[in-house]
């Protein structure tokens, strides 16, 4: 039976818990991809991009791709800094899909920021029109995951901020409207990605999910504790998909 084996993480923040993250490496074998779920470094300090690429590659290799979407750590005014540094190193989806083939499967991945229900005051400062901005990177996940309906065994959608409340359980309820978006909520209710990978969700005491056919998953490093992994497995007899968090 066709497996693709995925590690996710976010919220590594180096060089904040990159120690943490670098040990916990160790515990892991190569997967089929790795991926990232944003804010990788702390307040948009993008050189730490490399140290945290050097790491993984020192530990499992180079032989898979690294797949990661921004985060509001990676502040947008490094990201051209960023996508110079990582080089072809890592895809970097913003707004972005990609098709990863392996193991006889097709994975389709949507890379994305994602939205806020509110805009923090910093993003209302400094981001022109933040709410539209918010807007319209829903539409275009949408947009995304609707083409590549039909066309690859398996949609995930890789974003920052959570798309649902389930997995913000753990933070304080007033906190909720930082962690994520209805807008996103209603995306992946709508166009049921298979498996959705997000993190920012430091103090989450639940970390799973499922909303209509889709599998939601935080694999924020403060929150898990882990690296966490992911397991995609095609039963092919009945073209079910199904998920193995380990
Ligand atoms: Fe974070
Ligand atoms: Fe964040």
């Amino acid at each position: 039976m066709a497996k693709v084996k995925l590690l996710a993480v976010a919220d590594v923040h180096s060089p904040r818990y990159l120690e943490e993250f670098v040990k916990d490496l160790g515990q892991h074998e190569r997967p089929d991809a790795f991926l990232f779920a944003g804010d990788m470094i702390n307040r948009g300090n993008a050189e730490e991009y490399k140290n945290v690429l050097d790491t993984i590659e020192k530990i499992l290799g180079t032989s898979f791709p690294v797949i990661g979407c921004f985060g509001n750590e990676e502040y947008s005014e490094v990201r051209k800094d960023i996508v110079s540094i990582v080089g072809d190193r890592m895809i970097l989806l913003d707004e972005k899909s990609y098709v990863l083939e392996s193991n006889g499967l097709t994975v389709g991945i949507v890379g994305t920021q994602g939205s806020l229900d509110k805009a923090t005051s910093w993003q209302r400062r400094n981001i022109p029109s933040v709410k539209g901005v918010f807007e319209r990177r829903a539409k275009r996940a949408a947009s995304l995951l609707k083409k590549m309906k039909d066309k690859v065994d398996h949609r995930i959608l890789l974003m920052h901020y959570s798309p649902c409340l389930e997995t913000c359980e753990g933070e304080e309820t007033k906190a909720f409207s930082w962690m994520g978006s209805r807008k996103f909520y209603s995306v992946v209710v709508e166009h049921q990605p298979d498996l959705v990978i997000h993190g920012h969700v430091h103090n989450s005491t639940r970390h799973e999910v499922t909303i209509g056919a889709s599998f939601i998953r935080n694999v924020s490093f403060p929150a898990v504790g882990s690296i966490t992994e992911l397991n995609v497995w095609d039963t092919k007899k009945t073209r079910r998909i199904e998920y193995e968090s380990c």
